[in-house]
């Protein structure tokens, strides 16, 4: 069940002629693996992770995610390949302010799943530590707590893979690092692939591997802030 992206291109038409924003990016990733993006602002860090993803379609190029080619999907079937395989953790929460913490872990359920899951989202919500918070709103939690809400929310299917786009980048450095250890300790106990974009070293560091993103492809990571 790995992740092979091979020769994969984005570009978007603008007024000022075709961006060509991912040029050649191949990336291999074995099942159980973990790997940090670093790179400058505006370098497509974003968009690699929206096509890892399935959120975007690529201009070329090929992605194998465990047995299935996503993009040889229709919409409606990619979309629920992506809701079952696939979790995201991005900078902001994104949880539903009118629903509980509980609720907001079940969302990603609604969409059909075929058992009950709300035992799992109960012990999900266990294991980041907010068994004492189900029935708090998103506006009752510190934001720390909005993370580790989207952390249980991701891994309510199980997903193959566990895609975080700066998901510390607004909260403090110390809760920076626990987010940072709690995904890496959910992605292994869950056995998942993790994929963490971010600007911060420390971040990257709490993950096995580092690569760079460098004039639209994957380069090795130079060590230094980005
Ligand atoms: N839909 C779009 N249409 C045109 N250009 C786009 C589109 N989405 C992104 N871009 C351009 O692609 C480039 C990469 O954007 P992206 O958001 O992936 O960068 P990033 O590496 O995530 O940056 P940051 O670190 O600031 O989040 C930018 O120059 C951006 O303007
Ligand atoms: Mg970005």
């Amino acid at each position: 069940m790995s992740l092979i992206l091979q020769k994969l291109c984005k570009s978007y038409p603008t007024r000022s002629g075709e961006l060509s924003v991912l040029r050649d990016i191949n990336l291999t990733l074995q099942p159980g693996e973990a790997l940090a993006i670093l790179g400058p602002s505006g370098s497509g860090k974003s968009t690699l992770l929206y096509l890892l993803g399935t959120l975007e379609r690529p201009t070329s190029g090929s992605y194998k995610l465990g047995t299935q080619e996503p993009f040889t999907l229709g919409d409606a079937e990619l979309a629920r390949f992506r809701n079952r395989s696939i979790g995201f953790v991005f900078q902001d929460h994104h949880l539903l302010p009118q629903c509980s913490v509980l609720e907001n872990v079940l969302i990603p359920t609604l969409a059909g799943a075929a058992e009950n899951l709300e035992p799992r989202a109960r012990q999900l919500l266990d294991r980041v530590g907010l068994s004492q918070r189900l029935d708090h709103r998103p506006a009752e939690l510190s934001g720390g707590e909005r993370q580790r809400v989207a952390v249980a929310r991701a891994l309510i299917h199980k997903p193959m893979l566990l895609l975080a786009d700066e998901p510390t980048g607004n909260l403090d450095r110390t809760t920076a690092q626990a987010i940072g250890h709690l995904l890496v300790e959910m992605h292994q106990q869950e056995q998942t692939m993790l994929i963490v974009v971010t600007h911060s070293p420390d971040l990257a560091q709490t993950l096995p591997k580092q690569v760079e993103m460098l004039d639209g492809a994957l380069a090795a990571w130079s060590g230094g802030p980005s």
